[in-house]
Formats: C-alpha cells, sequence, structure tokens
C-alpha cells in the first residue's frame, strides 16, 4: 500500500471509519499514532548499486575438492577452504559437504552444506525438511536414473567448480567454471556461466518482464509493498526456467544456439531445450541476472539445487511441481466465478445493495468480499457490532448462500494484543494464543510486539507446537457466527508497520494508529488516475494532478532527511549479525526490518526470524488450509494468500497485491500470472481495475475482459478510491458481461484444465512460447497468451486503442486459429503482427485448431451454469482432426467419490464421444454441437448415433465454414455424458 508518514502531530482522531464514504456510526477515542519514524531503518546501500562493494570473487579463495566418492545415485566430496578466509560478508565456513545426486530420470540434485552441522555450535542455519521437504531419491532412482540426461562434472583447478551438461544435446545447463564458491554463514555465492541472450523465466515475485533479460537482480525478499516495479515484492520462488532455441542445418545436422530470438525466421524449423532449476533456500537473496553469467546469493542457508531436465517447458513445470515442491490444490467449482471486493464495504447493507446492483445489471456475481472493514477494530476472528453485527450477518449469510452466493473475508496476519490498563480491551483470540505459547518472541523470551492495522500486535510463530492448532480453533468459532466460505490471508511477508518490538512498554496506548495515514485520510487522498485520463476526462484530471502536487510538496516537507552515512557491517568472527547483514540485498525496503517483524525476532525452537522471513506467508497458508479441513472437513479448502514460497500452491491460490489503475499494472498481469504458472499456483489473478489510485472507465472496461481469462478473477479497489464495480459505467457493464459470458461458457473447460494441474502440475495460463516451444520469436512474448492449450487471448493494455497487433502462433506448421465470436478462422501470416480490430468493449479471443471444447450456458453463479445444457465446439485441425476432454465432480471434495472423464477425438467428419464412468451424474442434456474450419457444407447430412438430425436443425455458415448442429440431445435420448456417442457429418 501506499504509505505515507502523518504529519507533525501524533495525535489523530482515528480516522479509519471516518475516511470512508461509509454509514459506520463507530465513534473511538483520541488516539496514538505511532510516529513515521518508527518504522525507519538504518541508511544503507545495497551492494549491487554500492560502487565500494568488495566483489567477492575478487578476495575470496575458493574450495578445494577431495575425498571423492561415487555412490549409486552420483558422488560425493568434501570441500575445503583454497586459501586463508575471505569472511568478506560472513565468516567462511571451512569445510563443506559436496553431495550429487541423481534423483530420478528427470531430477538432479547439486547439495553443498557445511560439513558440521551441529546446531549448537554453529553460526549458520540450514533450512530443514520440516520446513520445506527436501525432494530426496525416487524408490527405484537405481532403476531410473540412467534415463536422467544431465551429467555433472567438476574440476579443482583453479579452485572447485562444478558443470552440468545436457547429455543429449552437450549442451553446458550450468556451469561455476572459471568463479569462486563463496560459502559463509551470512552469505554464499555461486556463478553459473550463461549463453548470450538467455531467456530465463521466473525468480519471484516481482512485476518484471516474462523473459527476464539479462540487465537484471533478483532480490527475493518477502516485503508489504504496494507493488513496484523490479522490485522484491510479497513472496519468494527460487525457481527459473532457462529455454534454449537451436537451429539446425539439415546438411550437417550442426545445431547452433540462437541468440536473437526476436530476429528468428518464422518460417525457419527449430527445436528448444528447457530445463529448470530450483535453489531450495528460503533466506533473503538475490540473483544478478547478467550478460554472461547468472550469479547467486543468499544470506545463509545452503546450496540446495536441484535441476530438473524438461526437456520442455511443459516437463519442466510438471517435474518441478509433481518432484519437488507439490501440485496444486484443486478449487473447488465456484471460485472460477466473479469475485468483488473493496476496501470500504462498510457494513452489511452496502453489500446486500452491492448484491442486488449486480442482479440489477444481470452481471454473473459468484463471491463478496470484505475488507477489514468487517472486523472490530481490525482485529482478526471478530466482526464490528455496529455495522457488521453478527445476527444480522447470519440472515445475510443464509440469503447470500441461498442465492448460490459466496463470502471470503480477509484475515490479517497480526493479532491484537490488549491495552492492559483497560478491561474492556480484552481480546480472546490473544488471550487463547498467549495461553497456548503460540506468538514470536523477542531474544530476552518476552512477546514481540509490532504494529498493523488494530494496533499494537503480536504475531503467530509456526514453529510453536499449538499455533496450527490454535488457529484452526479460531477459525472453527469464528465460523459458527459467520459462515464463511473461504479466506482471504494478507499481510503475510510478515508485515509489521515498525521497526523492532516497537509496542514493547507501549501497550497502554493501544490501540494505536498506524504510522501512516489510510487511503483518504489527510495527507493521502487518492487523487491519482489512469494513463490516458488526461485527454478522456482533462478537466478532472488537471484538478485532480494539481491536488496531487500540494500533497506530495506537503509530504516531502516532512519527509526524514536521507542524509546521513550509509550503514556498513563488517563480520564478527563466530558471530552473526541478523539485523544488519554485512552483504546488503536490494530489498525494496531497505533495512530488512523496515514494514517487518524484524530478523532478531525469535521462535519457540529458537531460529531466528532472519532465517526464515520468507516462509511466514507459507506457513500461515498452511495454517489456514489445515484449519479450513477443521471448518469444512472433506471440503476443498479455498484460499488466496498474499506472501507465498515455493510449494505455497498444494493448498493456495494468490493475488498480485496492491497494483495501482494504471495499464502498466494490466500489462504486467500477464507476466505476473504466468510466472505463478511456472511456481505451481495457477490459481492467480489481480486486482482488476487497479487498486491503489482511480481506476477510469477505459481502463476498467479492458481490464474486466482481460481478468475473464484469468483464473482467479476478482475486482479490488483501495478505500476511498472511486468506486469501480462493473456496473458503475454502462460500457463496463455491457464489456464485462461480453467477456463473462466467454469466460461461464468456458467454465467446464477451465474447471478440467484446473484437475489437469492438480493432478499432473500442468499449467492453466500458458505463455505462447510454452505450447510452441520451436518458435524462438515467441520467447519474450507476454502481451497475449494461452489458457490451456485451446484459447488464446490478444488484448488490448495500452488507452485510446481500437485495435491490437497480435501474433499467431504455429501456423508456419500448419496451425489454425478460429475467432471465437465469428467463427472464422484467421487470415493470418507467420511471425507477423495482425492488427485486430478492438474497439472498448471487445476483447480478441481465438480457439486453436484441433480443440473440442465443452461448453455451457453463461448463468449468473457457477451453480446455475453447472445445470445448463452442453454444448460442444470443435475447431478442426488442418486435416480435420482435433481432441479434447471434460473432467467433473461434485465440485468441491478434496477426494471425490464420484467423478466423470469423457473425452473427445475428432476425424475423418466423426466426433466420437467417450465416457469413463465413475459415478457422478452431471444431469444436464446436449444441445449444440459447433464445428469450425469446415470447407463446405457436409451434403451428405449430419448423424447422432447413426440417426439423421433434421435437416431444420442443421445450420451451415458459409461466411465462417461454421455448422451448428442443434439439438443433438434430443437425438441422443439422454443425458450429455450418460455413455459414448457419435456424430458424423457426411
Ligand atoms: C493490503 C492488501 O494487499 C489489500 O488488498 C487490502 O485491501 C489492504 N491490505 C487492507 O486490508
Amino acid at each position: 500500500m501506499l504509505l505515507l508518514p502523518l504529519a507533525a502531530s501524533f495525535l489523530t482522531l482515528s480516522g479509519f471509519a471516518q475516511a470512508q464514504t461509509s454509514t459506520a456510526t463507530a465513534t473511538y477515542k483520541p488516539q496514538f499514532t505511532v510516529p513515521a519514524s518508527a518504522d525507519y531503518g538504518a541508511n544503507l546501500i545495497p551492494n549491487i548499486l554500492d560502487p565500494e562493494a568488495v566483489d567477492a570473487q575478487t578476495v575470496c579463495p575458493g574450495y578445494t575438492a577431495s575425498d571423492v566418492s561415487q555412490n549409486d545415485y552420483g558422488f560425493t566430496a568434501l570441500l575445503t577452504l583454497a586459501g586463508e578466509a575471505c569472511n568478506v560478508y560472513g565468516n567462511d565456513i571451512e569445510t563443506l559437504n559436496l553431495t550429487v545426486a541423481y534423483q530420478n530420470a528427470d531430477r538432479l540434485s547439486i547439495n553443498i552444506s557445511p560439513a558440521v552441522i551441529d546446531a549448537s555450535n554453529s553460526s549458520w542455519y540450514v533450512l530443514p525438511d520440516e520446513l520445506i521437504p527436501r525432494p530426496t531419491a525416487d524408490d527405484d532412482a537405481a532403476s531410473t536414473i540412467a534415463n536422467n540426461d544431465f551429467d555433472v562434472s567438476w574440476d579443482n583447478e583453479p579452485s572447485f567448480a562444478f558443470t552440468v551438461k545436457r547429455r543429449s544435446t552437450g549442451d553446458v545447463v550450468f556451469s561455476t567454471a572459471g568463479s569462486k564458491l563463496v560459502y559463509e554463514d551470512q552469505f554464499i555465492e555461486f556463478v553459473t556461466a550463461m549463453p548470450e541472450n538467455y531467456n530465463v523465466y521466473g525468480l519471484g515475485e516481482h512485476i518484471h518482464n516474462l523473459r527476464l533479460g539479462n540487465n537484471y537482480t533478483a532480490t527475493l525478499y518477502a516485503a508489504d509493498v504496494g507493488d513496484p516495479i523490479d522490485y522484491n515484492i510479497y513472496g519468494s520462488h527460487p525457481f527459473y526456467l532457462d529455454t534454449r532455441y537451436f537451429s539446425k542445418d539439415n546438411a550437417t545436422g550442426n545445431v547452433t544456439l540462437v541468440t536473437d530470438t526476436d530476429g528468428a525466421d518464422a518460417t525457419a524449423e527449430y527445436e528448444s531445450y528447457s530445463h529448470g532449476v530450483f535453489l531450495r533456500n528460503a533466506h533473503g537473496q538475490e540473483v544478478l541476472l547478467r550478460a554472461e553469467n547468472i550469479t547467486w546469493r543468499t544470506l545463509g542457508g545452503s546450496i540446495d539445487l536441484f535441476f530438473f531436465d524438461g526437456p520442455t517447458q511443459v516437463d519442466v513445470t510438471k517435474q518441478f511441481q509433481f518432484g519437488a515442491v507439490g501440485l496444486p490444490a484443486m478449487q473447488q467449482y465456484f471460485t472460477f466465478g466473479y469475485h468483488q471486493c473493496r476496501w470500504g464495504y462498510a457494513n452489511w447493507s452496502m453489500l446486500e445493495e452491492l448484491i442486488n446492483d449486480f442482479a440489477r445489471f444481470e452481471i454473473p456475481l459468484e463471491t463478496v468480499w470484505v475488507d477489514i472493514d468487517y472486523m472490530d477494530q481490525y482485529r482478526d476472528w471478530t466482526t464490528d457490532a455496529n455495522t457488521f453485527p453478527v445476527p444480522e450477518g447470519q440472515e445475510f449469510m443464509k440469503t447470500l448462500h441461498d442465492k448460490g452466493l459466496h463470502f471470503v473475508p480477509i484475515v490479517d496476519s497480526a493479532i491484537y494484543i490488549p491495552n492492559p490498563d483497560n478491561a474492556s480491551d480484552a481480546y480472546a483470540t490473544y488471550t487463547r494464543g498467549h495461553e497456548a505459547d503460540v506468538f514470536l518472541k523477542n531474544p530476552d523470551g518476552s512477546e514481540y510486539i509490532g504494529s498493523v492495522w488494530p494496533g499494537y500486535t503480536v504475531f503467530p510463530d509456526w514453529h510453536a507446537n499449538e499455533s496450527v492448532s490454535w488457529w484452526s480453533d479460531e477459525m472453527v468459532r469464528w465460523h459458527g457466527e459467520i459462515p464463511f466460505d473461504g479466506i482471504w490471508i494478507d499481510m503475510s511477508e510478515v508485515s509489521s508497520f515498525c521497526v523492532g518490538s516497537c509496542g514493547s512498554g507501549n501497550l497502554s496506548l493501544n490501540p494505536v494508529h498506524p504510522p501512516f495515514a489510510l487511503p483518504g485520510e489527510p495527507g493521502n487522498l487518492v487523487l491519482d488516475y489512469p494513463e490516458g485520463f488526461n485527454l478522456t476526462n482533462a478537466t478532472e484530471a488537471a484538478a485532480a494532478a494539481s491536488a496531487s502536487s500540494s500533497q506530495a510538496a506537503a509530504a516531502s516537507s516532512t519527509a526524514a532527511s536521507t542524509t546521513q552515512a550509509y550503514l556498513h557491517t563488517t563480520p564478527t568472527p563466530g558471530q552473526r549479525n541478523v539485523n544488519h547483514p554485512p552483504y546488503v540485498i536490494n530489498n525494496v525496503q531497505g533495512d530488512l526490518a523496515v514494514h517487518a517483524v524484524s530478523p532478531n525476532a525469535t521462535h519457540n525452537d529458537g531460529v531466528q526470524e532472519y532465517d526464515v522471513h520468507n516462509l511466514f506467508g507459507h506457513q500461515i497458508l498452511n495454517a489456514t488450509y489445515q484449519g479450513l479441513l477443521d471448518v469444512f472437513p472433506g471440503k476443498r479448502p479455498f484460499i488466496i494468500g498474499r506472501s507465498t514460497f515455493a510449494g505455497s500452491g498444494k493448498w493456495a491460490g494468490h493475488w498480485g497485491g496492491d497494483n495501482a489503475s494504471k495499464f502498466a499494472y494490466m500489462y504486467f498481469s500477464i507476466s505476473q500470472a504466468l510466472s505463478f504458472s511456472l511456481f505451481g499456483i495457477p490459481m492467480f489473478g489481480v486486482d482488476t481495475c487497479g487498486f491503489n489510485g482511480n481506476t477510469d472507465e477505459e481502463l476498467c472496461s479492458r481490464w474486466m475482459q482481460l481478468s475473464a481469462f484469468f483464473p482467479f478473477y476478482r475486482n479490488h479497489n483501495t478505500l476511498s478510491a472511486r468506486a469501480q464495480e462493473p456496473y458503475r459505467w454502462a460500457s463496463v457493464a455491457e464489456a464485462t458481461k461480453t467477456a463473462m459470458a466467454v469466460r461461464y461458457a468456458l467454465l467446464p473447460y477451465l474447471y478440467t484444465l484446473f484437475h489437469a494441474a492438480h493432478t499432473t502440475g500442468s499449467t492453466v495460463m500458458r505463455a505462447l512460447a510454452w505450447e510452441f516451444p520451436s518458435e524462438p520469436a515467441l520467447a519474450a512474448l507476454e502481451t497475449q497468451f494461452l489458457l490451456g492449450p485451446s484459447v488464446l487471448v490478444a488484448p488490448v493494455l495500452a488507452p485510446n486503442a481500437s485495435s491490437v497487433d497480435a501474433v499467431f502462433p504455429g501456423l508456419s506448421s500448419g496451425t489454425r486459429w478460429f475467432d471465437w465470436y465469428t467463427h472464422a478462422e484467421v487470415a493470418a501470416e507467420p511471425g507477423k503482427n495482425t492488427t485486430l480490430a478492438a474497439p472498448l468493449g471487445h476483447i480478441p479471443v481465438f480457439v486453436r485448431g484441433g480443440s473440442v471444447l465443452p461448453l455451457q450456458a453463461p448463468a449468473l453463479t457457477t451453480r446455475d451454469a453447472r445445470k445448463s445444457a452442453w454444448d460442444v465446439l470443435i475447431a478442426l485441425d488442418n486435416s480435420g482432426a482435433a481432441t479434447g476432454s471434460l473432467y467433473l465432480d461434485d465440485g468441491e471434495s478434496v477426494s471425490p467419490s464420484e467423478t466423470l472423464d469423457v473425452a473427445f477425438a475428432v476425424s475423418g467428419g466423426r466426433l466420437s464421444v467417450s465416457v469413463t464412468d465413475g459415478g457422478f451424474r452431471d444431469g444436464n442434456a446436449l444441445g449444440d454441437v459447433l464445428v469450425l474450419g469446415l470447407e463446405g457444407r457436409p451434403a451428405g447430412g449430419v448423424f447422432v448415433q447413426g440417426k439423421e438430425v433434421e435437416d431444420a436443425k442443421v445450420v451451415w455458415d458459409e461466411g465462417a465454414g461454421a455448422l451448428r448442429v442443434g439439438g443433438v440431445g434430443e437425438v441422443l435420448g439422454s443425458e450429455a455424458w450418460m455413455g459414448g456417442w457419435v456424430l458424423e457429418w457426411r
């Protein structure tokens, strides 16, 4: 969120409720505001920006390998410091164990860890299995590793280095040759050589181009910060995908690496090889992508590398998820409906009105989300008795559920700690947690007290024995009052609005106001608008711009001076400095303690927050998952979380956090989503229409249409910004309905894709490069995407546009594309941009030839959509063939006992439907079958199960070359998927 220090006076009236245009009647007593300076850290210069920083490569000795010993899986060796310790950013570790293990046919592990693991006598911390399970060799590894495409070699000249080659091509995929290994308690560095203009993706969480480029530093340190571009934000995903394209000389058989993918010839033949690299390390870290190499630097832990041999992105992603971090959670069917949220829905009546408005405008609405407004003074597991009274809430819930709608509240990560001087301030959630000893501590054993929305707060310690059961118990209790359907986890980086345990000794001031103005409070009025607003709404834009400059000028006059010297720390023998490690990562917040729980906060098992900071968000998702299973035994937990780590997808989805109402953020939302596809978190979406700042009609229209093709589809807005529900503008309402009609028709396809992701690790949103791996020109494409293999989306991402340039992949190898709306085949040329008409209200969508898509009729809820008749859309490939599938179940069980699988295959004018009956009965009839891409009207009639369909039900669209066969269900005489059937056109 946007942070602005409050001006001079620290005593203000709580503006929380007043700043909103709410009907809230709560009045609060004068409230102490935490001084802005409480969130200032030391003045640090990140190493990568510090011209005086020592390059560890120039001063450290590296290591020498000895005692090499082969085993069934690979080999081990001892690494010994090859010279005098450099102690450049920590204490050098004298001896290390190297373990190289081929773990199965596609996974290689290279582990380098301190040789003596003696927690009581060491200053380092190695990530334990209990926190992030370590992939180990498969049971049958001995018989499969011969198929592993990697080969590891090592060398001691001039110091220890290792090289990983792809056996089948001889290509070096990773090599530390020519660089030194640096291994200290607070600093690890290893460097791999990289080919020219490499194509590397992943390394989250960042808002950056999809292909990361070779002049970028990816810092990984969970941060609560309103979506700056190129910096570390909420989650940590130390994983990358590396794709290499080769051209082949058919005469000689020689292959050449393509170094200029943009310049690749669209008609030539190429092949690509992809591999994945995962560093199982949760410390703050950064990855320096440079022209000739990639340097990985961490603030501790071990080198625990896993390589996945692909050779396609599809393989890599499956290998990473299935073999290393876990497959993504299956979502409930309803979660693919439309979600409406905002900060500022201030009472039950506003929510009722919201539901009525959606109904009035006939816009689908599935889930109503509430932000912190609903809580009693921002305390978890409470409701404000004035604005969200429980009895009214229960009635509201009943009506909402009867309508087929759902309700998801926000839950924050910090827990209010009551004012000890005020008996009426007691807070049972805190008391129960305190009694169960589940909160993070200071080094002296007292509770660590930071500050978040409710005031001074404590933080759950997920290492404490009782923390998960306490959290789950809180959920079960509160669900007894407000029967929610899922949980939205926020502030889980874990965020704290002050440095250190700022609440210690200050509890008598609680509840305190955060050290900055909330959106809408004086000094933080929301005055920003999208790019292009100055052209479409010149007068309003000018007024806002001038108010905005005055506000900025006032803020800068009170801003802290930053002229003091930079703090540099040097290693202390045998000790770590966790608060100010000698190596300074380029953390967006500077000091690691700013706006986060400080690194020296201490867990129940003695572990310092420094070592596990990046895992808080992951662990609260686990706890919430367990809790939801207690609330709804057997039902798939629905959780959307802010901070994630590698593997969080097995419990939760993720939203892109506090973006801004700008076209730029809509543009980057595609790269964000595709990166999360790689990380195994397919349930991804961003705040549609933008969170920070005000949106406008044009941006909101484009964005409501774009997000309709993201798995998680939610509109969310900051406090006091202009309202942005889709019905606020007639044109946005229409645009939304148009895009939602496509989404809701595709719900069965989306659900089937999710089931495949959940069972195999395949992706839902896909980059074009992944589906067309032999087209180097797609390597950096980030403006279009595919939903599954079959649906291509080419959105408008800029203001004031009425057309969009798009590429159509696969054309040179015969792929056909059909316009979703007109059914006509696209006329495009390989590798060339095609300009598509895209006036406001239209989002270009295409179906790939060779696909069969099962569709249902759009409705206002997924419940109703699921009751509609089925249509089947066939888009033929250039040989008249197509395939597709459908998976169905009850839409909610973790382990559904009844399922249904349908396979569609088309060739030679014949659609064969085969059903694997797992006991699930869908109950719906078949409607139409639509065939796209025919050369002419079939002269010999259309037959279902050999029975001719009467002519009146067969509609031929000559312009598009599309055949619509109506009333197939009547001919079939049964539900659509009761058994297999055949439809032919002759
Ligand atoms: C930060 C979250 O990212 C945002 O979505 C939410 O509205 C605010 N916290 C207030 O709860």
